[in-house]
């Protein structure tokens, strides 16, 4: 079984309208994140995808760096041109989306959550990561490349600093996969939620339901603080709210649980 992709493979094992309508496909690129900021500066339709096989600077929250390497996983950045009133719900929809393709191609009994506010883990190891751009226009039209970076082939317990903390498709399998059935089934899901967005609906409560950070004791870094609490909800935004030890309630934006217990 071959595992390689090309540009007209991905288009051909579509079948979405909006998600994937022009698909940019590239061999290696420092991050698709600026391909897909350049073509949507130059006016690339909403729904254009760039995949890329590899990334030589691929980057993640907090700019750290994604390991990208070749011919393994999903690189991808999405355009989107969302409404204000909905644009918190993006990122909570691509999680969601990757759990909803992960629960089709995993075991039943796989235990797949999201570290809030959008880490993919299963089992407790990342296997997924988002990361939202959003530019303002001077026309005000809102721009959001939305970086999906996910796990497919990558034997992630070959390399010792994130043996521990990640895993794969493949690692979770015992078997390698094709890497168009998931592009395929992560296209569908995501234009399936975004349209439901559009039309009204919520993606907060089934979000909400997926975290596994609630009811939890955390530790959180924040900028140049560390912030321990309860985590207790999320509001309709994404915020999370932080029940502290002196009883205060801290409702934080952004941040990466570090610990959760
Ligand atoms: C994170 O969890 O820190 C977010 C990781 C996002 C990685 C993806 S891979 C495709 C896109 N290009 C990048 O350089 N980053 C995102």
């Amino acid at each position: 079984m071959t595992y390689d992709i090309s540009q007209d493979s991905i288009s051909d094992s579509l079948n979405t309208k909006l998600i994937g309508n022009y698909v940019v496909y590239l061999d290696s690129v420092e991050s698709t994140m600026d391909i897909a900021a350049d073509l949507a500066m130059q006016g690339a339709a909403e729904g254009t995808i760039v995949i890329a096989e590899e990334q030589i600077k691929g980057r993640g929250r907090f700019d750290r760096t994604w390991m990208s390497p070749s011919g393994k996983n999903l690189y991808m950045s999405l355009i989107l041109y969302p409404d204000m009133r909905y644009l918190h719900q993006i990122s909570m929809m691509c999680a969601v989306s990757i759990v909803d393709t992960l629960s089709s191609i995993l075991a039943e009994e796989s235990s797949i959550s999201i570290k809030w506010p959008n880490d993919v883990r299963v089992s407790g190891k990342k296997i997924a990561g988002i990361l939202v751009e959003n530019r303002i226009l001077e026309s005000s039209e809102q721009i959001s490349i939305i970086g999906i970076g996910l796990n497919i082939n990558f034997d992630t317990t070959e390399i010792a600093e994130i043996s521990e903390i990640a895993t794969s498709i493949s690692g979770e399998l015992g078997y390698q996969i094709g890497r168009l059935e998931v592009i395929n089934s992560l296209c569908s899901n995501l234009e399936r939620l975004y349209f439901g967005i559009q039309s009204g609906e919520s993606i907060k409560v089934r979000w909400e339901n997926m975290l596994d950070t609630i009811g939890k004791r955390i530790k959180l870094s924040s900028g140049e603080d560390i912030i321990e609490g309860l985590a207790s909800s999320v509001d309709e935004e994404g915020n999370l709210l932080l029940i502290l030890k002196n009883g205060e309630s801290l409702s934080v934006n952004a941040g990466e649980v570090t610990s959760q217990m």
